[in-house]
Parts: C-alpha cells; structure tokens; sequence
C-alpha cells in the first residue's frame, strides 16, 4: 500500500485536502506508522500541510501548553526547516495545543487532524506532550511528505511504568549520549529511566560523603575490549557522574516527562564500595573494584555503622532524584561472606534469624523503613522477595515472570523486566555480523510477543503490574554505538506493548521502517537484524552451490544479485533456493516500497568458503554459559567475535564431508578470562593437557570419539593465530568436535573458525 502511495507521489495523483474539492477524496489508504498505535484510531478523508504561516496556538495563560508548543516548535524545525510562531490566542492557520478538563488521566490526549489545522487536547502538560510526539511522528512519516492524513486519535496509555535500564556501571555512558537516549524515550512514550548506578565493577554517581565511593570505586582495570577504550592495559578504565551531571540528567528527563529512579545496589552487588571503604564490607579480604562479570559475592556488612552509611548515601540519592521510587537491587547477594562472618551471625541470632535470606529480608526491610520515612517508596529485583518485604515494597521481576506472580499475587505491586524475554544485552539476530552479547537470542518479535500480564495473575490482581522495561546491563556493550544496536529498534516493540491496549506484530512491522528512518534522521543507527537476509550456504552437485535466503521478520521482498553489484528495487526476487557457480558473490537486500529495507548483506562463495565453517556456525557442546565475545584486538580494524561456552571450550562441526579431506586449519585466539562465576566454578570443565599452553583436539563422531588431530597452541603465542592440523584418511559424513585442553583462567583460548582442505 505504502508502494502505491508513494507511486501516486510521484505522479502527482494525490490528494491533498488543503484544496476544498478534494475534501471528499478517499481517505488515505497508507497505514500511520505511528509507534506506540495510540488507542483508537479513526481515519477522515484529507490532509493538513505545514507551511510558513502556520502557528501554534494557546490559549492565553496556559503555560503548559506553551511549554509543550516549544517542544513542537523544535521538533517541526528540525523535521521541516519551518519554524512556526507560537501565539497566544486564536492563530490563523496552525496547531492548536489546549489543556481541558475533560480528558481523564495525566498521560491522555485527543489528536485531531483535519484540512484546516491540528488539535491536541489534554488535561495536564504530559498527555499534551504525548499529544506533540504523535503529530511529530505523523509529519515524520515519509509517506507524509504531501500532508499529514486526517484523523482523529483518543489516546491514553495502558501500563503507567514504561521503562529502560541502562547500566552504567559495567561499562560508562557520557552524559550527552544519556540525553540523546532520553530523547528517544520520550519519542516512543516510555516514562520511566532506571539507572543501574552502582555494582561490583564502578560506583558511577558523587557522594559527597564519601569521597572515596568515586575516587576508588568509580575505576576498575582495564581487561579485554575496554584496553582500547582506556589506551593501554595499565590505564584504568574509570568514570561517574558528578552530583550537578546526575541533576542536570533528572532535569533532562523531566522535561521529556521522564522518572529517573536511581539503583543504589545492596546487600549484594558491593565490591566497588567495599572495596572504597572495607569496613562496610562483610568479608575478611581486602577486595579491589571488580573487572569480573558475573556474580561477585562482596556484601556489606550488617553493622549500625553500615546502616549509617547507606542512609547517608541514600540521603545524597534522595536529594538528587525526586522519584517516587528509589531501587536498592538486592539481586544474586551470594551468602557466603554472611556464612562466614562471626559479626554477621551474632547479630542474626540476637535477631532469632536462622538463615541468610531471611537476613536478607531483614536488611532490605529496615532500609525499606528508612525511604518510607522519607516519603519514598522501595522498589528491587525479585530476590526481595525472599525475606519478610513490607508490602509497601515493589518488585522487579528479572529471572522470569515467577517473580512477578509470586509478588503480585501476594498484594505487591511489581514491574516486569524478565530474564531473557527484555534483556537487550541478549543477541538480537544470528546474523554473522551481529556484534557481541549474550546467545539466546531475543528478537524484535519475541519482545513484542511479551505481554506484560500473564495469565497466572488472577484479574484482581493484575492492577499490581505496573507496566514493563527493557534492561541494558552494559558488560559486553562498552560504547554508545553498541549500545544504540542492542536499544534501536527493540525499544520499539517494548513501547508499544507497555503503552498500546492491543498487539499487532503484521501490523508493527509494516509501521517499522517509518520508524527506523526517524532514529537515522535522529543519528541514531539502529539494528538492521529484523530485516537483513541471512545467506547460507552448502555444496550442491556440479561444482555450484546452494543459496538459501531469508530475513528474520519476513517482511518485504527478498530480492539479490550473484554479479557483485549492490541489490536494488529491480533485482531478481528470491523465491526459493538457487544454485551458484564457483566461485560467486552473492548480495542481498529486503525490499518494500522501492526502498531498501536494511543495509545489504553478501557473501563469497567459492569452494574453499563451503568447507569452512565460523564458531557462529558450529554447535556447542553443551549450553553451560554461552557468550559471543569479541577478540581483544583488532584483524583490519575489526575485532573478531567468537562464540564460547565460557565453562566448556567445545565446538561440534555436524556432517563433515571427509572424503578426500587430508588436513585442516584452525584460527584461535586468546581472551581474557574475566568472569565470577561462584558456585557454578564446580562446573567448568576442565581437559587433561600434554603442555602448558593446551592444545586443541579433533575427536571423530563425538566428543570422546577416536582422537584424529592435535595441534598445539603454543605455536599460536597466546594471541590469535590460524594453525594447521593433519587428518588421517576418513570416509563418508562424520561430526567432527573441537575441544580446546586444560582450564581456563586468567586467559582461554577459542576457536575462530576450521577450515578443511
Ligand atoms: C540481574 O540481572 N541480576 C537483575
């Protein structure tokens, strides 16, 4: 439909309402690619264009609504080049911003558009801001550029918590790429900015009080992808936000009506402030700031002394965020310290505690007091549950929905941001060129699939669930441009689940690329990964290949070429597997409308490329803890990523062809072996090596299958390097595994790719 309209353009043949005759022309057949899709939604025939004359209307008086005009005015000037006066009283031609009684709810508005002007009605400043973003993406939409259609839109939202989390702990985010993704959320109606500002790898935010939380526990050492951030292996990579900075982002926020609740992290998740001020901590060693992922088990302490000092920082936190909510964490607190501390034990029994979560309960209660006190309201991860939380307390819920069910069926309220479903640091395709994170996947389409009620909450009680977010937790995400990939455009997905009463993934996916080309116009690059083709490939009979398309949503004409040129609107359109001569470049793009839905993708194929298979494309062995990680440095200014289970250095190559294969290569590489694993440590599995460095081992079948190489890793010199290996003669299709011998730490070696011959 966008295609015909675009055609009708192009040709002239549109209507456009600004002319009375065409006021009985059809109503405009082009979907609105509007993201959240407001409530209700009702086309008119007719268009309303922008023009230099055009003003923005208020009534005399009603600041807010000026307030709101001026956000629009910026808005239309940067999307259009037009700067509209704003007028106070009746304008002549234009947009009219009114706050009137009538509309229910601090976040509704009405939007009318029609031939002569544009309406937004609400009745506080927020639903007339909400009003402002849905007319801006309306005039954004490039099927708009001759008007924006009639309509009239009744609008409110369905969750009130319509949040992201960004950590800025394990890796650091500048203020002004904070803003830039504030703006964002404002444009996709998200209300709510949860700062992950403390955790064992950087205390980000200034206490005055104690100095040190920054000055110690704001740098950690740099290890992996972070040495090219700092500059060098002996630079630390540090960074926190100032008081005024952390002010200046709460103003920012607030202006784009946007809740900045801070997460000052306790009992567990410490290390950095432990290791700033060691008396607070429960343990006996001395501790530095982590660069370890995972779960690092420093805890603070059960003291008065300790109390004293978390009401401080509290204190500090309270003046700078005015939130209603101020999140503690009380996530993965590893009980072992607490076990071990005679101070911590003494004081559970003079309290008739008998067990450690329960301590937990304690602690999380008593700082819960503290905030209620204080007019605030106490809001963690769903391990608060655990102990006695008052039922004033809120929950977010991470390992899962349980949680959640658990929370809210006992009168909690609680806010959903369950493991994996909404962890964005969770890969979004499997696309080769998909940068590092965390396997599984979580696509667009599982994120719109997400309903922020399940069923087991019984309908009394799902008035508990406050809404949904997203979480960015930042390990494997060090810079702002992966930190874009892994938001852009699952944010979208997410915003319009929290806010929009009804789901429709034909119908979101059709309004995306409107979508997509708002962030490009806003300099954010977003992920191509719904729409981008996948090309594989496998050896077919005559020295040709087999070449099977697809894109992850299916959206839009796949269409390719096999001469090397770039794919365009006219290209062939893949309608099932072809064959290819070697060798061959196959490129291919995902079409709609005449434009090209996602940056092309190709591949060479020849016959060396179809008996070489990457660590994406080879199995695991197992699913301990899988990651995609990125080497430490860079081949022609990319680093490689390599798929690993970090706990079993074992890759599996299904069906190898043998026949006539009498050797192999294999690239390796060194990375750094940063991860705290805790208990878990029990279950990395370690192989018996012949040498210091290990070697890496080709079992025939299975994994304890006959021995048929190896190759030691010495020779790599503990950096990335491509061995070779010789086969004995084999018949026929065989499994081949890689395993990689001895045991991990401070480094581990992985496989790159193989390469038979
Ligand atoms: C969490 O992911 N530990 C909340």
């Amino acid at each position: 439909m966008r295609r015909l309209l675009l055609l009708a353009m192009a040709t002239g043949l549109t209507a456009c309402a600004t002319q009375p005759k065409q006021e009985t022309a059809p109503v405009d057949a082009a979907p609105l690619s509007l993201i959240p899709m407001p409530a209700q939604v009702q086309r008119a025939p007719g268009h309303y264009r922008l023009d230099a004359m055009t003003t923005i209307n208020v009534a005399p008086g009603d600041t807010q609504a000026k307030h709101v005009a001026a956000q629009l005015q910026g808005w239309i000037r940067q999307a259009r080049g037009i700067t509209p006066a704003i007028v106070e009283g009746k304008g002549k031609s234009g947009i009219s911003l009114a706050t009137v009684s009538s509309i229910k709810g601090r976040e509704a508005y009405t939007l009318d558009v029609g031939a002569n002007g544009v309406r937004i009605a609400a009745n506080a400043e927020t639903g007339l801001f909400y009003g402002a973003v849905t007319y801006w993406q309306l005039l954004t939409d490039p099927a708009a550029q001759n008007g924006v259609p009639a309509v009239h839109i009744v609008d409110a939202p369905r969750f009130e918590w319509r949040g992201l989390m960004l950590d800025s702990s394990r890796h650091f985010q500048s203020v002004s790429d904070i803003e830039h993704l504030l703006d964002q959320m404002a444009m996709h109606k998200l209300n709510t900015f949860h700062w992950h500002l403390t955790d064992d790898q950087g205390w980000r935010l200034q206490i005055e009080k104690y100095p040190k939380l920054t000055e110690t526990g704001a740098c950690r050492k740099a290890v992996g992808p972070d040495i090219a951030l700092t500059g060098g292996a002996d630079t630390p990579y540090c960074g926190f936000y100032t008081k005024d900075e952390a002010k200046q982002i709460v103003a920012y926020a607030a202006e784009r009506h946007i809740t900045v609740v801070p997460e000052i992290e306790m009992p567990g998740h410490a290390q950095a402030a432990v290791a700033s001020y060691p008396k607070f901590g429960a343990g006996s060693k001395k501790l530095a700031v982590s660069s370890d992922w995972g779960v690092n088990t420093a805890l603070y302490n059960v003291d008065d002394g300790t109390f004293t000092f978390l009401q401080d920082v509290l204190d500090e936190v309270m003046d700078i965020f005015p939130s209603t909510y101020i999140h503690v964490g009380g996530d993965e607190a590893a009980k072992d310290e607490w076990e071990r501390s005679k101070t911590v034990q003494a004081k559970m029994k003079s309290l008739g505690i008998t067990d450690e979560e329960k301590m937990q309960g304690w602690f999380i209660a008593r700082i819960g007091t503290y905030l209620d006190k204080h007019g605030r309201r106490l809001i963690g991860w769903d391990e608060i549950l655990d102990g006695d939380v008052p039922a004033s307390a809120t929950v977010m819920s991470w390992r899962g929905t349980e949680g959640a069910i658990k929370a809210a069926n006992a009168g909690h309220d609680v806010v959903m941001a369950p493991s994996p479903t909404l962890y964005l640091d969770r890969l979004q395709s499997t696309l080769p060129d998909e940068p590092p994170g965390r396997p599984s996947g979580q696509s667009l389409r599982t994120i719109y699939d997400f309903d922020p009620v399940p069923k087991e909450i019984a309908g009394a009680n799902a008035h508990h669930v406050l809404g949904a977010q997203v979480t960015v937790f930042s390990e494997y995400i060090p810079t702002w441009s992966r930190t874009q990939h892994v938001i852009f455009p699952r944010i979208a997905a997410l915003a319009e689940r929290t806010w929009s009463p009804k789901a429709d993934w034909n119908d979101f996916v059709a309004r995306l690329p409107a979508q997509m080309s708002r962030y490009r116009a806003a300099g954010i690059v977003p992920a191509d990964g719904a729409f981008a083709v996948a090309i594989a490939t496998e050896e077919a009979p005559g020295h040709k290949a087999k070449v099977t398309l697809s894109n992850q949503t299916g959206y839009g004409t796949v269409r390719y070429t096999t001469d090397g040129s770039a794919p365009t609107a006219q290209s062939t359109a893949y309608t099932g597997p072809f064959d290819v001569d070697l060798p061959s470049t196959v490129r291919a793009n995902a079409f709609e409308g005449g434009f090209g839905l996602a940056g092309p993708r190709d591949r060479e194929i020849d016959a060396k490329s179809l008996l070489r298979r990457t660590s994406d494309e080879l199995d695991m062995c197992g699913d301990k803890l899988v990651l995609r990680l990125e080497s430490p440095n860079a081949v022609d200014g990319v680093r490689p990523v390599y798929k690993v289970d970090i706990m079993d250095t074992c890759w599996i190559w299904k069906g190898a062809k043998l026949d006539g294969r009498y050797g192999l290569s294999v690239t390796v590489d060194r990375l750094p072996y940063n991860y705290a694993l805790w208990k878990d440590v029990k279950g990395i599995v370690s192989r018996k090596s012949r040498s210091a460095a290990g070697e890496l081992e080709v079992h025939q079948d299975t994994c304890d299958g006959p021995k048929l190489a190896t190759i030691p890793l010495a020779k790599a010199k503990d950096g990335r390097a491509t061995l070779d290996g010789i086969l004995p003669k084999r018949e026929g299709t065989h499994d081949l595994c890689f395993v990689i011998t001895g045991k991990p730490g401070p480094k581990m070696w992985v496989l790159g790719d193989v390469q038979l011959r």
